[in-house]
């Protein structure tokens, strides 16, 4: 079957609906991706991340709804679609037993790349994805982190122009996650299109061009993080005041906008939507007071604060920390 002609959106995905007896886990979910752009699907567990990544890359079907990768439907042509992406799942799907050049080939293959293009590719990614000293041992004694970068060197043996990546960075250490941020990276800027899921709204934020947050099987917000981020309303000023002696003159000259004054501390808090130009209005209303002001900070709202504001919940991340 013909490909539709779409030059910009890789990935359109149009009001899926998924469910299991009486259990919607997809609820019209619909959005799209441009070619090489990074799209951050964002939701807590059971959200409907992976039911969607796997009716996206033809591993399930949908009930309803439609979706084209790269142009291939994903009913009507599912052999295109799976020529054309790359899958990491969310647990990693190596072989304990093989090598990692092994479990490279062995994909390769199944590709039905030829030998040399195999040979090819396999020493390419073991480079790009720095296993060449581990690629002669057996999986099974590889770390977490090195497996997860086989799992997605895997995923690119045939040089899919779209890849979706289920929860890449889960259970990786800090700086495993900065590495696997930096190859994503690289791989959008290289014209790659990538869909990833997360939990964490620290890996959309630096991550994704776009965002889309699911909940239940719906989509409850869509955006840069900039703009998700404004949905939650003012940024927050802090200015540390040199002398306790003039914290009230300057809590009189802010007014209105003061949020909060700690005393102990002379952090005077103010809401504002203005950021930098209000800050530098305020400071110079201080220096004409004579009012000395030692240390400023702006904050903006983090997208947990976003997250918070649009389910009413925090995120799993946040439920762990306070179990603890
Ligand atoms: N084969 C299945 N049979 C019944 N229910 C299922 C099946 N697969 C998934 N579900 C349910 O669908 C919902 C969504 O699951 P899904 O795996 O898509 O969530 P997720 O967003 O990927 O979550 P996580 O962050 O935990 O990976 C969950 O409530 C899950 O229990
Ligand atoms: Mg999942």
């Amino acid at each position: 079957m013909g490909k539709s002609v779409n030059s910009t959106n890789s990935i359109v995905v149009k009001d899926l609906h998924k469910s299991y007896k009486d259990l919607k886990v997809l609820d019209g979910v619909s959005f799209s991706v441009k070619k090489g752009d990074i799209l951050a699907l964002l939701g807590p567990n059971g959200a409907g991340k992976t039911t969607t990544v796997k009716i996206l890359s033809t591993l399930l079907h949908p009930d309803k709804g439609e979706a084209q990768i790269n142009g291939y439907d994903i009913k009507s042509d599912e052999a295109a679609v799976r020529s054309n992406i790359g899958l990491t799942g969310q647990y990693a799907a190596v072989d304990e037993y093989l090598t990692g050049e092994e479990n490279l080939k062995l994909i390769g293959r199944l590709y039905r790349l030829n030998k040399d293009d195999v040979n090819r590719r396999s020493k390419q990614l073991l480079e790009q994805f720095d296993l060449v000293e581990a690629s002669t041992r057996p999986v099974k004694t590889y770390s977490g982190g090195m497996r997860r970068r086989l799992d997605l060197a895997m995923s690119l043996i045939a040089s899919p122009p779209v890849i979706f990546l289920d929860e890449p960075t889960t259970g990786l250490d800090p700086r495993s996650r900065l590495t696997m941020w930096a190859m994503i990276e690289k791989l959008a800027s290289g014209g790659t299109t990538i869909l990833l899921t997360t939990q964490y709204m620290e890996e959309a934020d630096y991550l994704a061009d776009n965002i889309v947050v699911i909940d239940n099987g719906k989509v409850i917000a869509e955006g840069t993080s900039d703009t998700l981020k404004s949905k939650v309303g003012s940024d927050r000023l802090e200015l540390k005041i040199a002398k306790n002696s003039s914290l009230e003159k300057a809590e009189k000259i802010i007014d209105g906008k003061v949020l909060n004054v700690d005393k102990d501390d002379r952090i005077i808090s103010i809401a504002t939507k203005k950021g930098a130009g209000e800050l530098r209005r305020i400071l110079e209303q201080l220096e004409k007071a004579k009012i000395d002001v030692v240390d400023v900070s702006l904050h903006r709202p983090t997208l947990d604060d976003v997250f918070l504001s649009l389910t009413g919940k925090v995120t799993s991340e946040e439920e762990k920390e306070s179990k603890k």
